[in-house]
C-alpha cells in the first residue's frame, strides 16, 4: 500500500511515518522543510525516516507542477495530507503563508486525489474551526461558521472543498480535526516548549486569558493511533449530495486550564514560573473541547494486525515482520527515538 505523506518532516508527519512503516505501509514523503522553527528539527526527524526507508520529495506544496509530478510517477493508494502552514498567531502576521500552503497548496493535492482516483484521501484540520462557538464540548455536527483566525478559516475552508470533491467527483475524504498535540520531536513553537525553555532559563512566560483559557490536549500516539485506524475506513456514501466524506475530532474531551498546565510544567521542574498575565490574543478561543464518541466507534484493525512481533537473530533484539501487501516478509526492527529533539 504506498501512501504519500505530506508534511512528513514535522511533527505529527514524523510519528505518523514511522508507524506506517512499521505497519507495511511504502512512504513517500513531501515537505518544504520550512523556517517556522528550526529546520534543524526537521532535517533531524527525516534522517530517522530515511533510515527506516521513507521515499523524500522535498518540495512545496503550492508548486502545482511538482505535485503533479509525484501523483504522475508513483501509483498512490492513499494521501495523507499534513502538510500546512501551521500557528494561529503566526497568522495574523503573515497571512499570505497560509493562503500558499493551506489554500493553494491543498488544491493541488486535493486535485491530484481526484485525477489519479486515490482510494481515500485524509487531511488534517482543527480543533480552530470551532471558532467562537460556546457550545462545549464541541461535536462535529455543530455548525462551524465562526472562524477566529485566518488559519481557521482555511481548515474550515478544506473541509468545504473536500467536501465539494466528494460530492462532484466522488472522491472519499476524511478530515481529522487535531485537539492541541504533544509529545516528543514536538513543536518549538508550542506553549509546552517556550514554557518549559522559559522557565528553565529564568524568563518570564506570558500567561495569557490570564490562565483561564482551557485546552484539550491529545498525545501524539492517541493521535497516530487513530490516523492508522482511519485510514482503510473509507467513508460510505450519505446524505445531502450523497457524499462520501467525514470529519473526526481527534481529541479527549477532559479539557485542562492553562493555570493548571502550567503548576503541572513546575511541579516536574521543581522551579516556580515567573508570570506575565496578559488578556486573550487576537484569533485566540477561550476553551476547547473534543466530543470523540464519533472515532471512538471506529474499530477497524484490520490493517494494525499486519505485523508480527519477532526476535531478531535469536539474540533478544525485538522487531516484526509484515504479513501481508508489497512489504510482505519484510523484517523491521523496533526504532528507539532518542528522547532529546536535536
Ligand atoms: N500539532 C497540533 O497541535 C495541531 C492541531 C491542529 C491541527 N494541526 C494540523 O496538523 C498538521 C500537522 O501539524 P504539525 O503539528 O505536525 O505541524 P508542523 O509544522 O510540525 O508540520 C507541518 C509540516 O508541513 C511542512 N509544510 C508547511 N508548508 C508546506 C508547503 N507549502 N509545502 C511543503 N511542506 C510544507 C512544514 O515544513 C512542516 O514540516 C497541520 O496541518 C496542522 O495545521 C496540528
Amino acid at each position: 500500500m504506498k501512501v504519500l505523506l505530506t508534511g512528513a518532516a514535522g511533527f505529527i508527519g514524523f510519528h505518523l511515518a514511522k508507524s506506517l512503516i512499521s505497519y507495511g505501509y511504502d512512504v513517500v514523503g513531501l515537505d518544504n522543510i520550512n523556517d517556522y522553527y528550526d529546520t534543524n528539527l526537521k532535517k533531524n526527524r527525516l534522517n530517522i525516516l530515511n533510515s527506516i526507508g521513507m521515499s523524500f520529495v522535498k518540495g512545496d506544496l503550492s508548486n502545482t507542477e511538482l505535485v503533479n509530478s509525484i501523483f504522475n510517477n508513483t501509483k498512490l493508494d492513499y494521501v495523507i495530507h499534513l502538510a500546512a502552514q501551521a500557528g494561529v498567531r503566526y497568522s495574523i502576521d503573515n497571512p499570505f503563508e497560509y493562503i500558499s500552503s493551506n489554500i493553494v497548496g491543498f488544491q493541488n493535492i486535493i486535485e491530484g486525489c481526484r485525477i489519479k482516483g486515490v482510494k481515500h484521501f485524509l487531511y488534517a484540520s482543527s480543533s480552530s474551526v470551532y471558532g467562537l462557538n460556546t457550545k462545549i464540548p464541541f461535536s462535529e455536527n455543530d455548525v462551524t461558521d465562526s472562524p477566529a483566525s485566518l488559519y481557521a478559516a482555511t481548515k474550515k475552508s478544506n473541509e468545504l472543498v473536500a467536501f465539494t470533491y466528494s460530492h462532484l467527483y466522488g472522491l472519499p475524504s476524511t478530515g481529522l480535526r487535531f485537539f492541541t498535540v504533544y509529545g516528543p520531536w514536538g513543536r518549538p513553537d508550542m506553549a509546552y516548549y517556550k514554557f518549559v525553555k522559559n522557565i528553565i532559563t529564568g524568563d518570564y512566560i506570558n500567561v495569557f486569558g490570564n490562565g483561564k483559557m482551557y485546552r484539550d490536549f491529545t498525545y501524539i500516539d492517541d493521535v497516530v493511533n487513530a490516523i492508522l485506524k482511519l485510514i482503510p475506513v473509507i467513508p460510505k456514501i450519505h446524505g445531502l449530495g450523497s457524499v462520501q466524506t467525514e470529519i473526526y475530532n481527534i481529541g479527549n474531551k477532559k479539557p485542562h486550564s492553562l493555570e493548571y498546565f502550567i503548576e503541572t510544567i513546575e511541579a516536574k521542574l521543581n522551579i516556580t514560573a515567573k508570570k506575565k498575565y496578559k488578556d486573550m490574543q487576537s484569533g485566540d478561543v477561550f476553551s476547547t473541547a473534543a466530543d470523540n464518541k464519533k472515532l471512538k466507534k471506529i474499530t477497524d484493525e484490520t490493517l494494525l494486525k499486519n505485523r508480527k512481533e519477532v526476535n531478531i537473530n535469536g539474540n533478544g533484539t525485538t522487531g516484526y515482520v509484515i504479513k501481508e501487501g508489497p512489504q510482505k516478509g519484510k523484517v523491521l526492527k523496533h526504532i528507539q527515538i532518542p528522547t532529546k529533539n536535536i
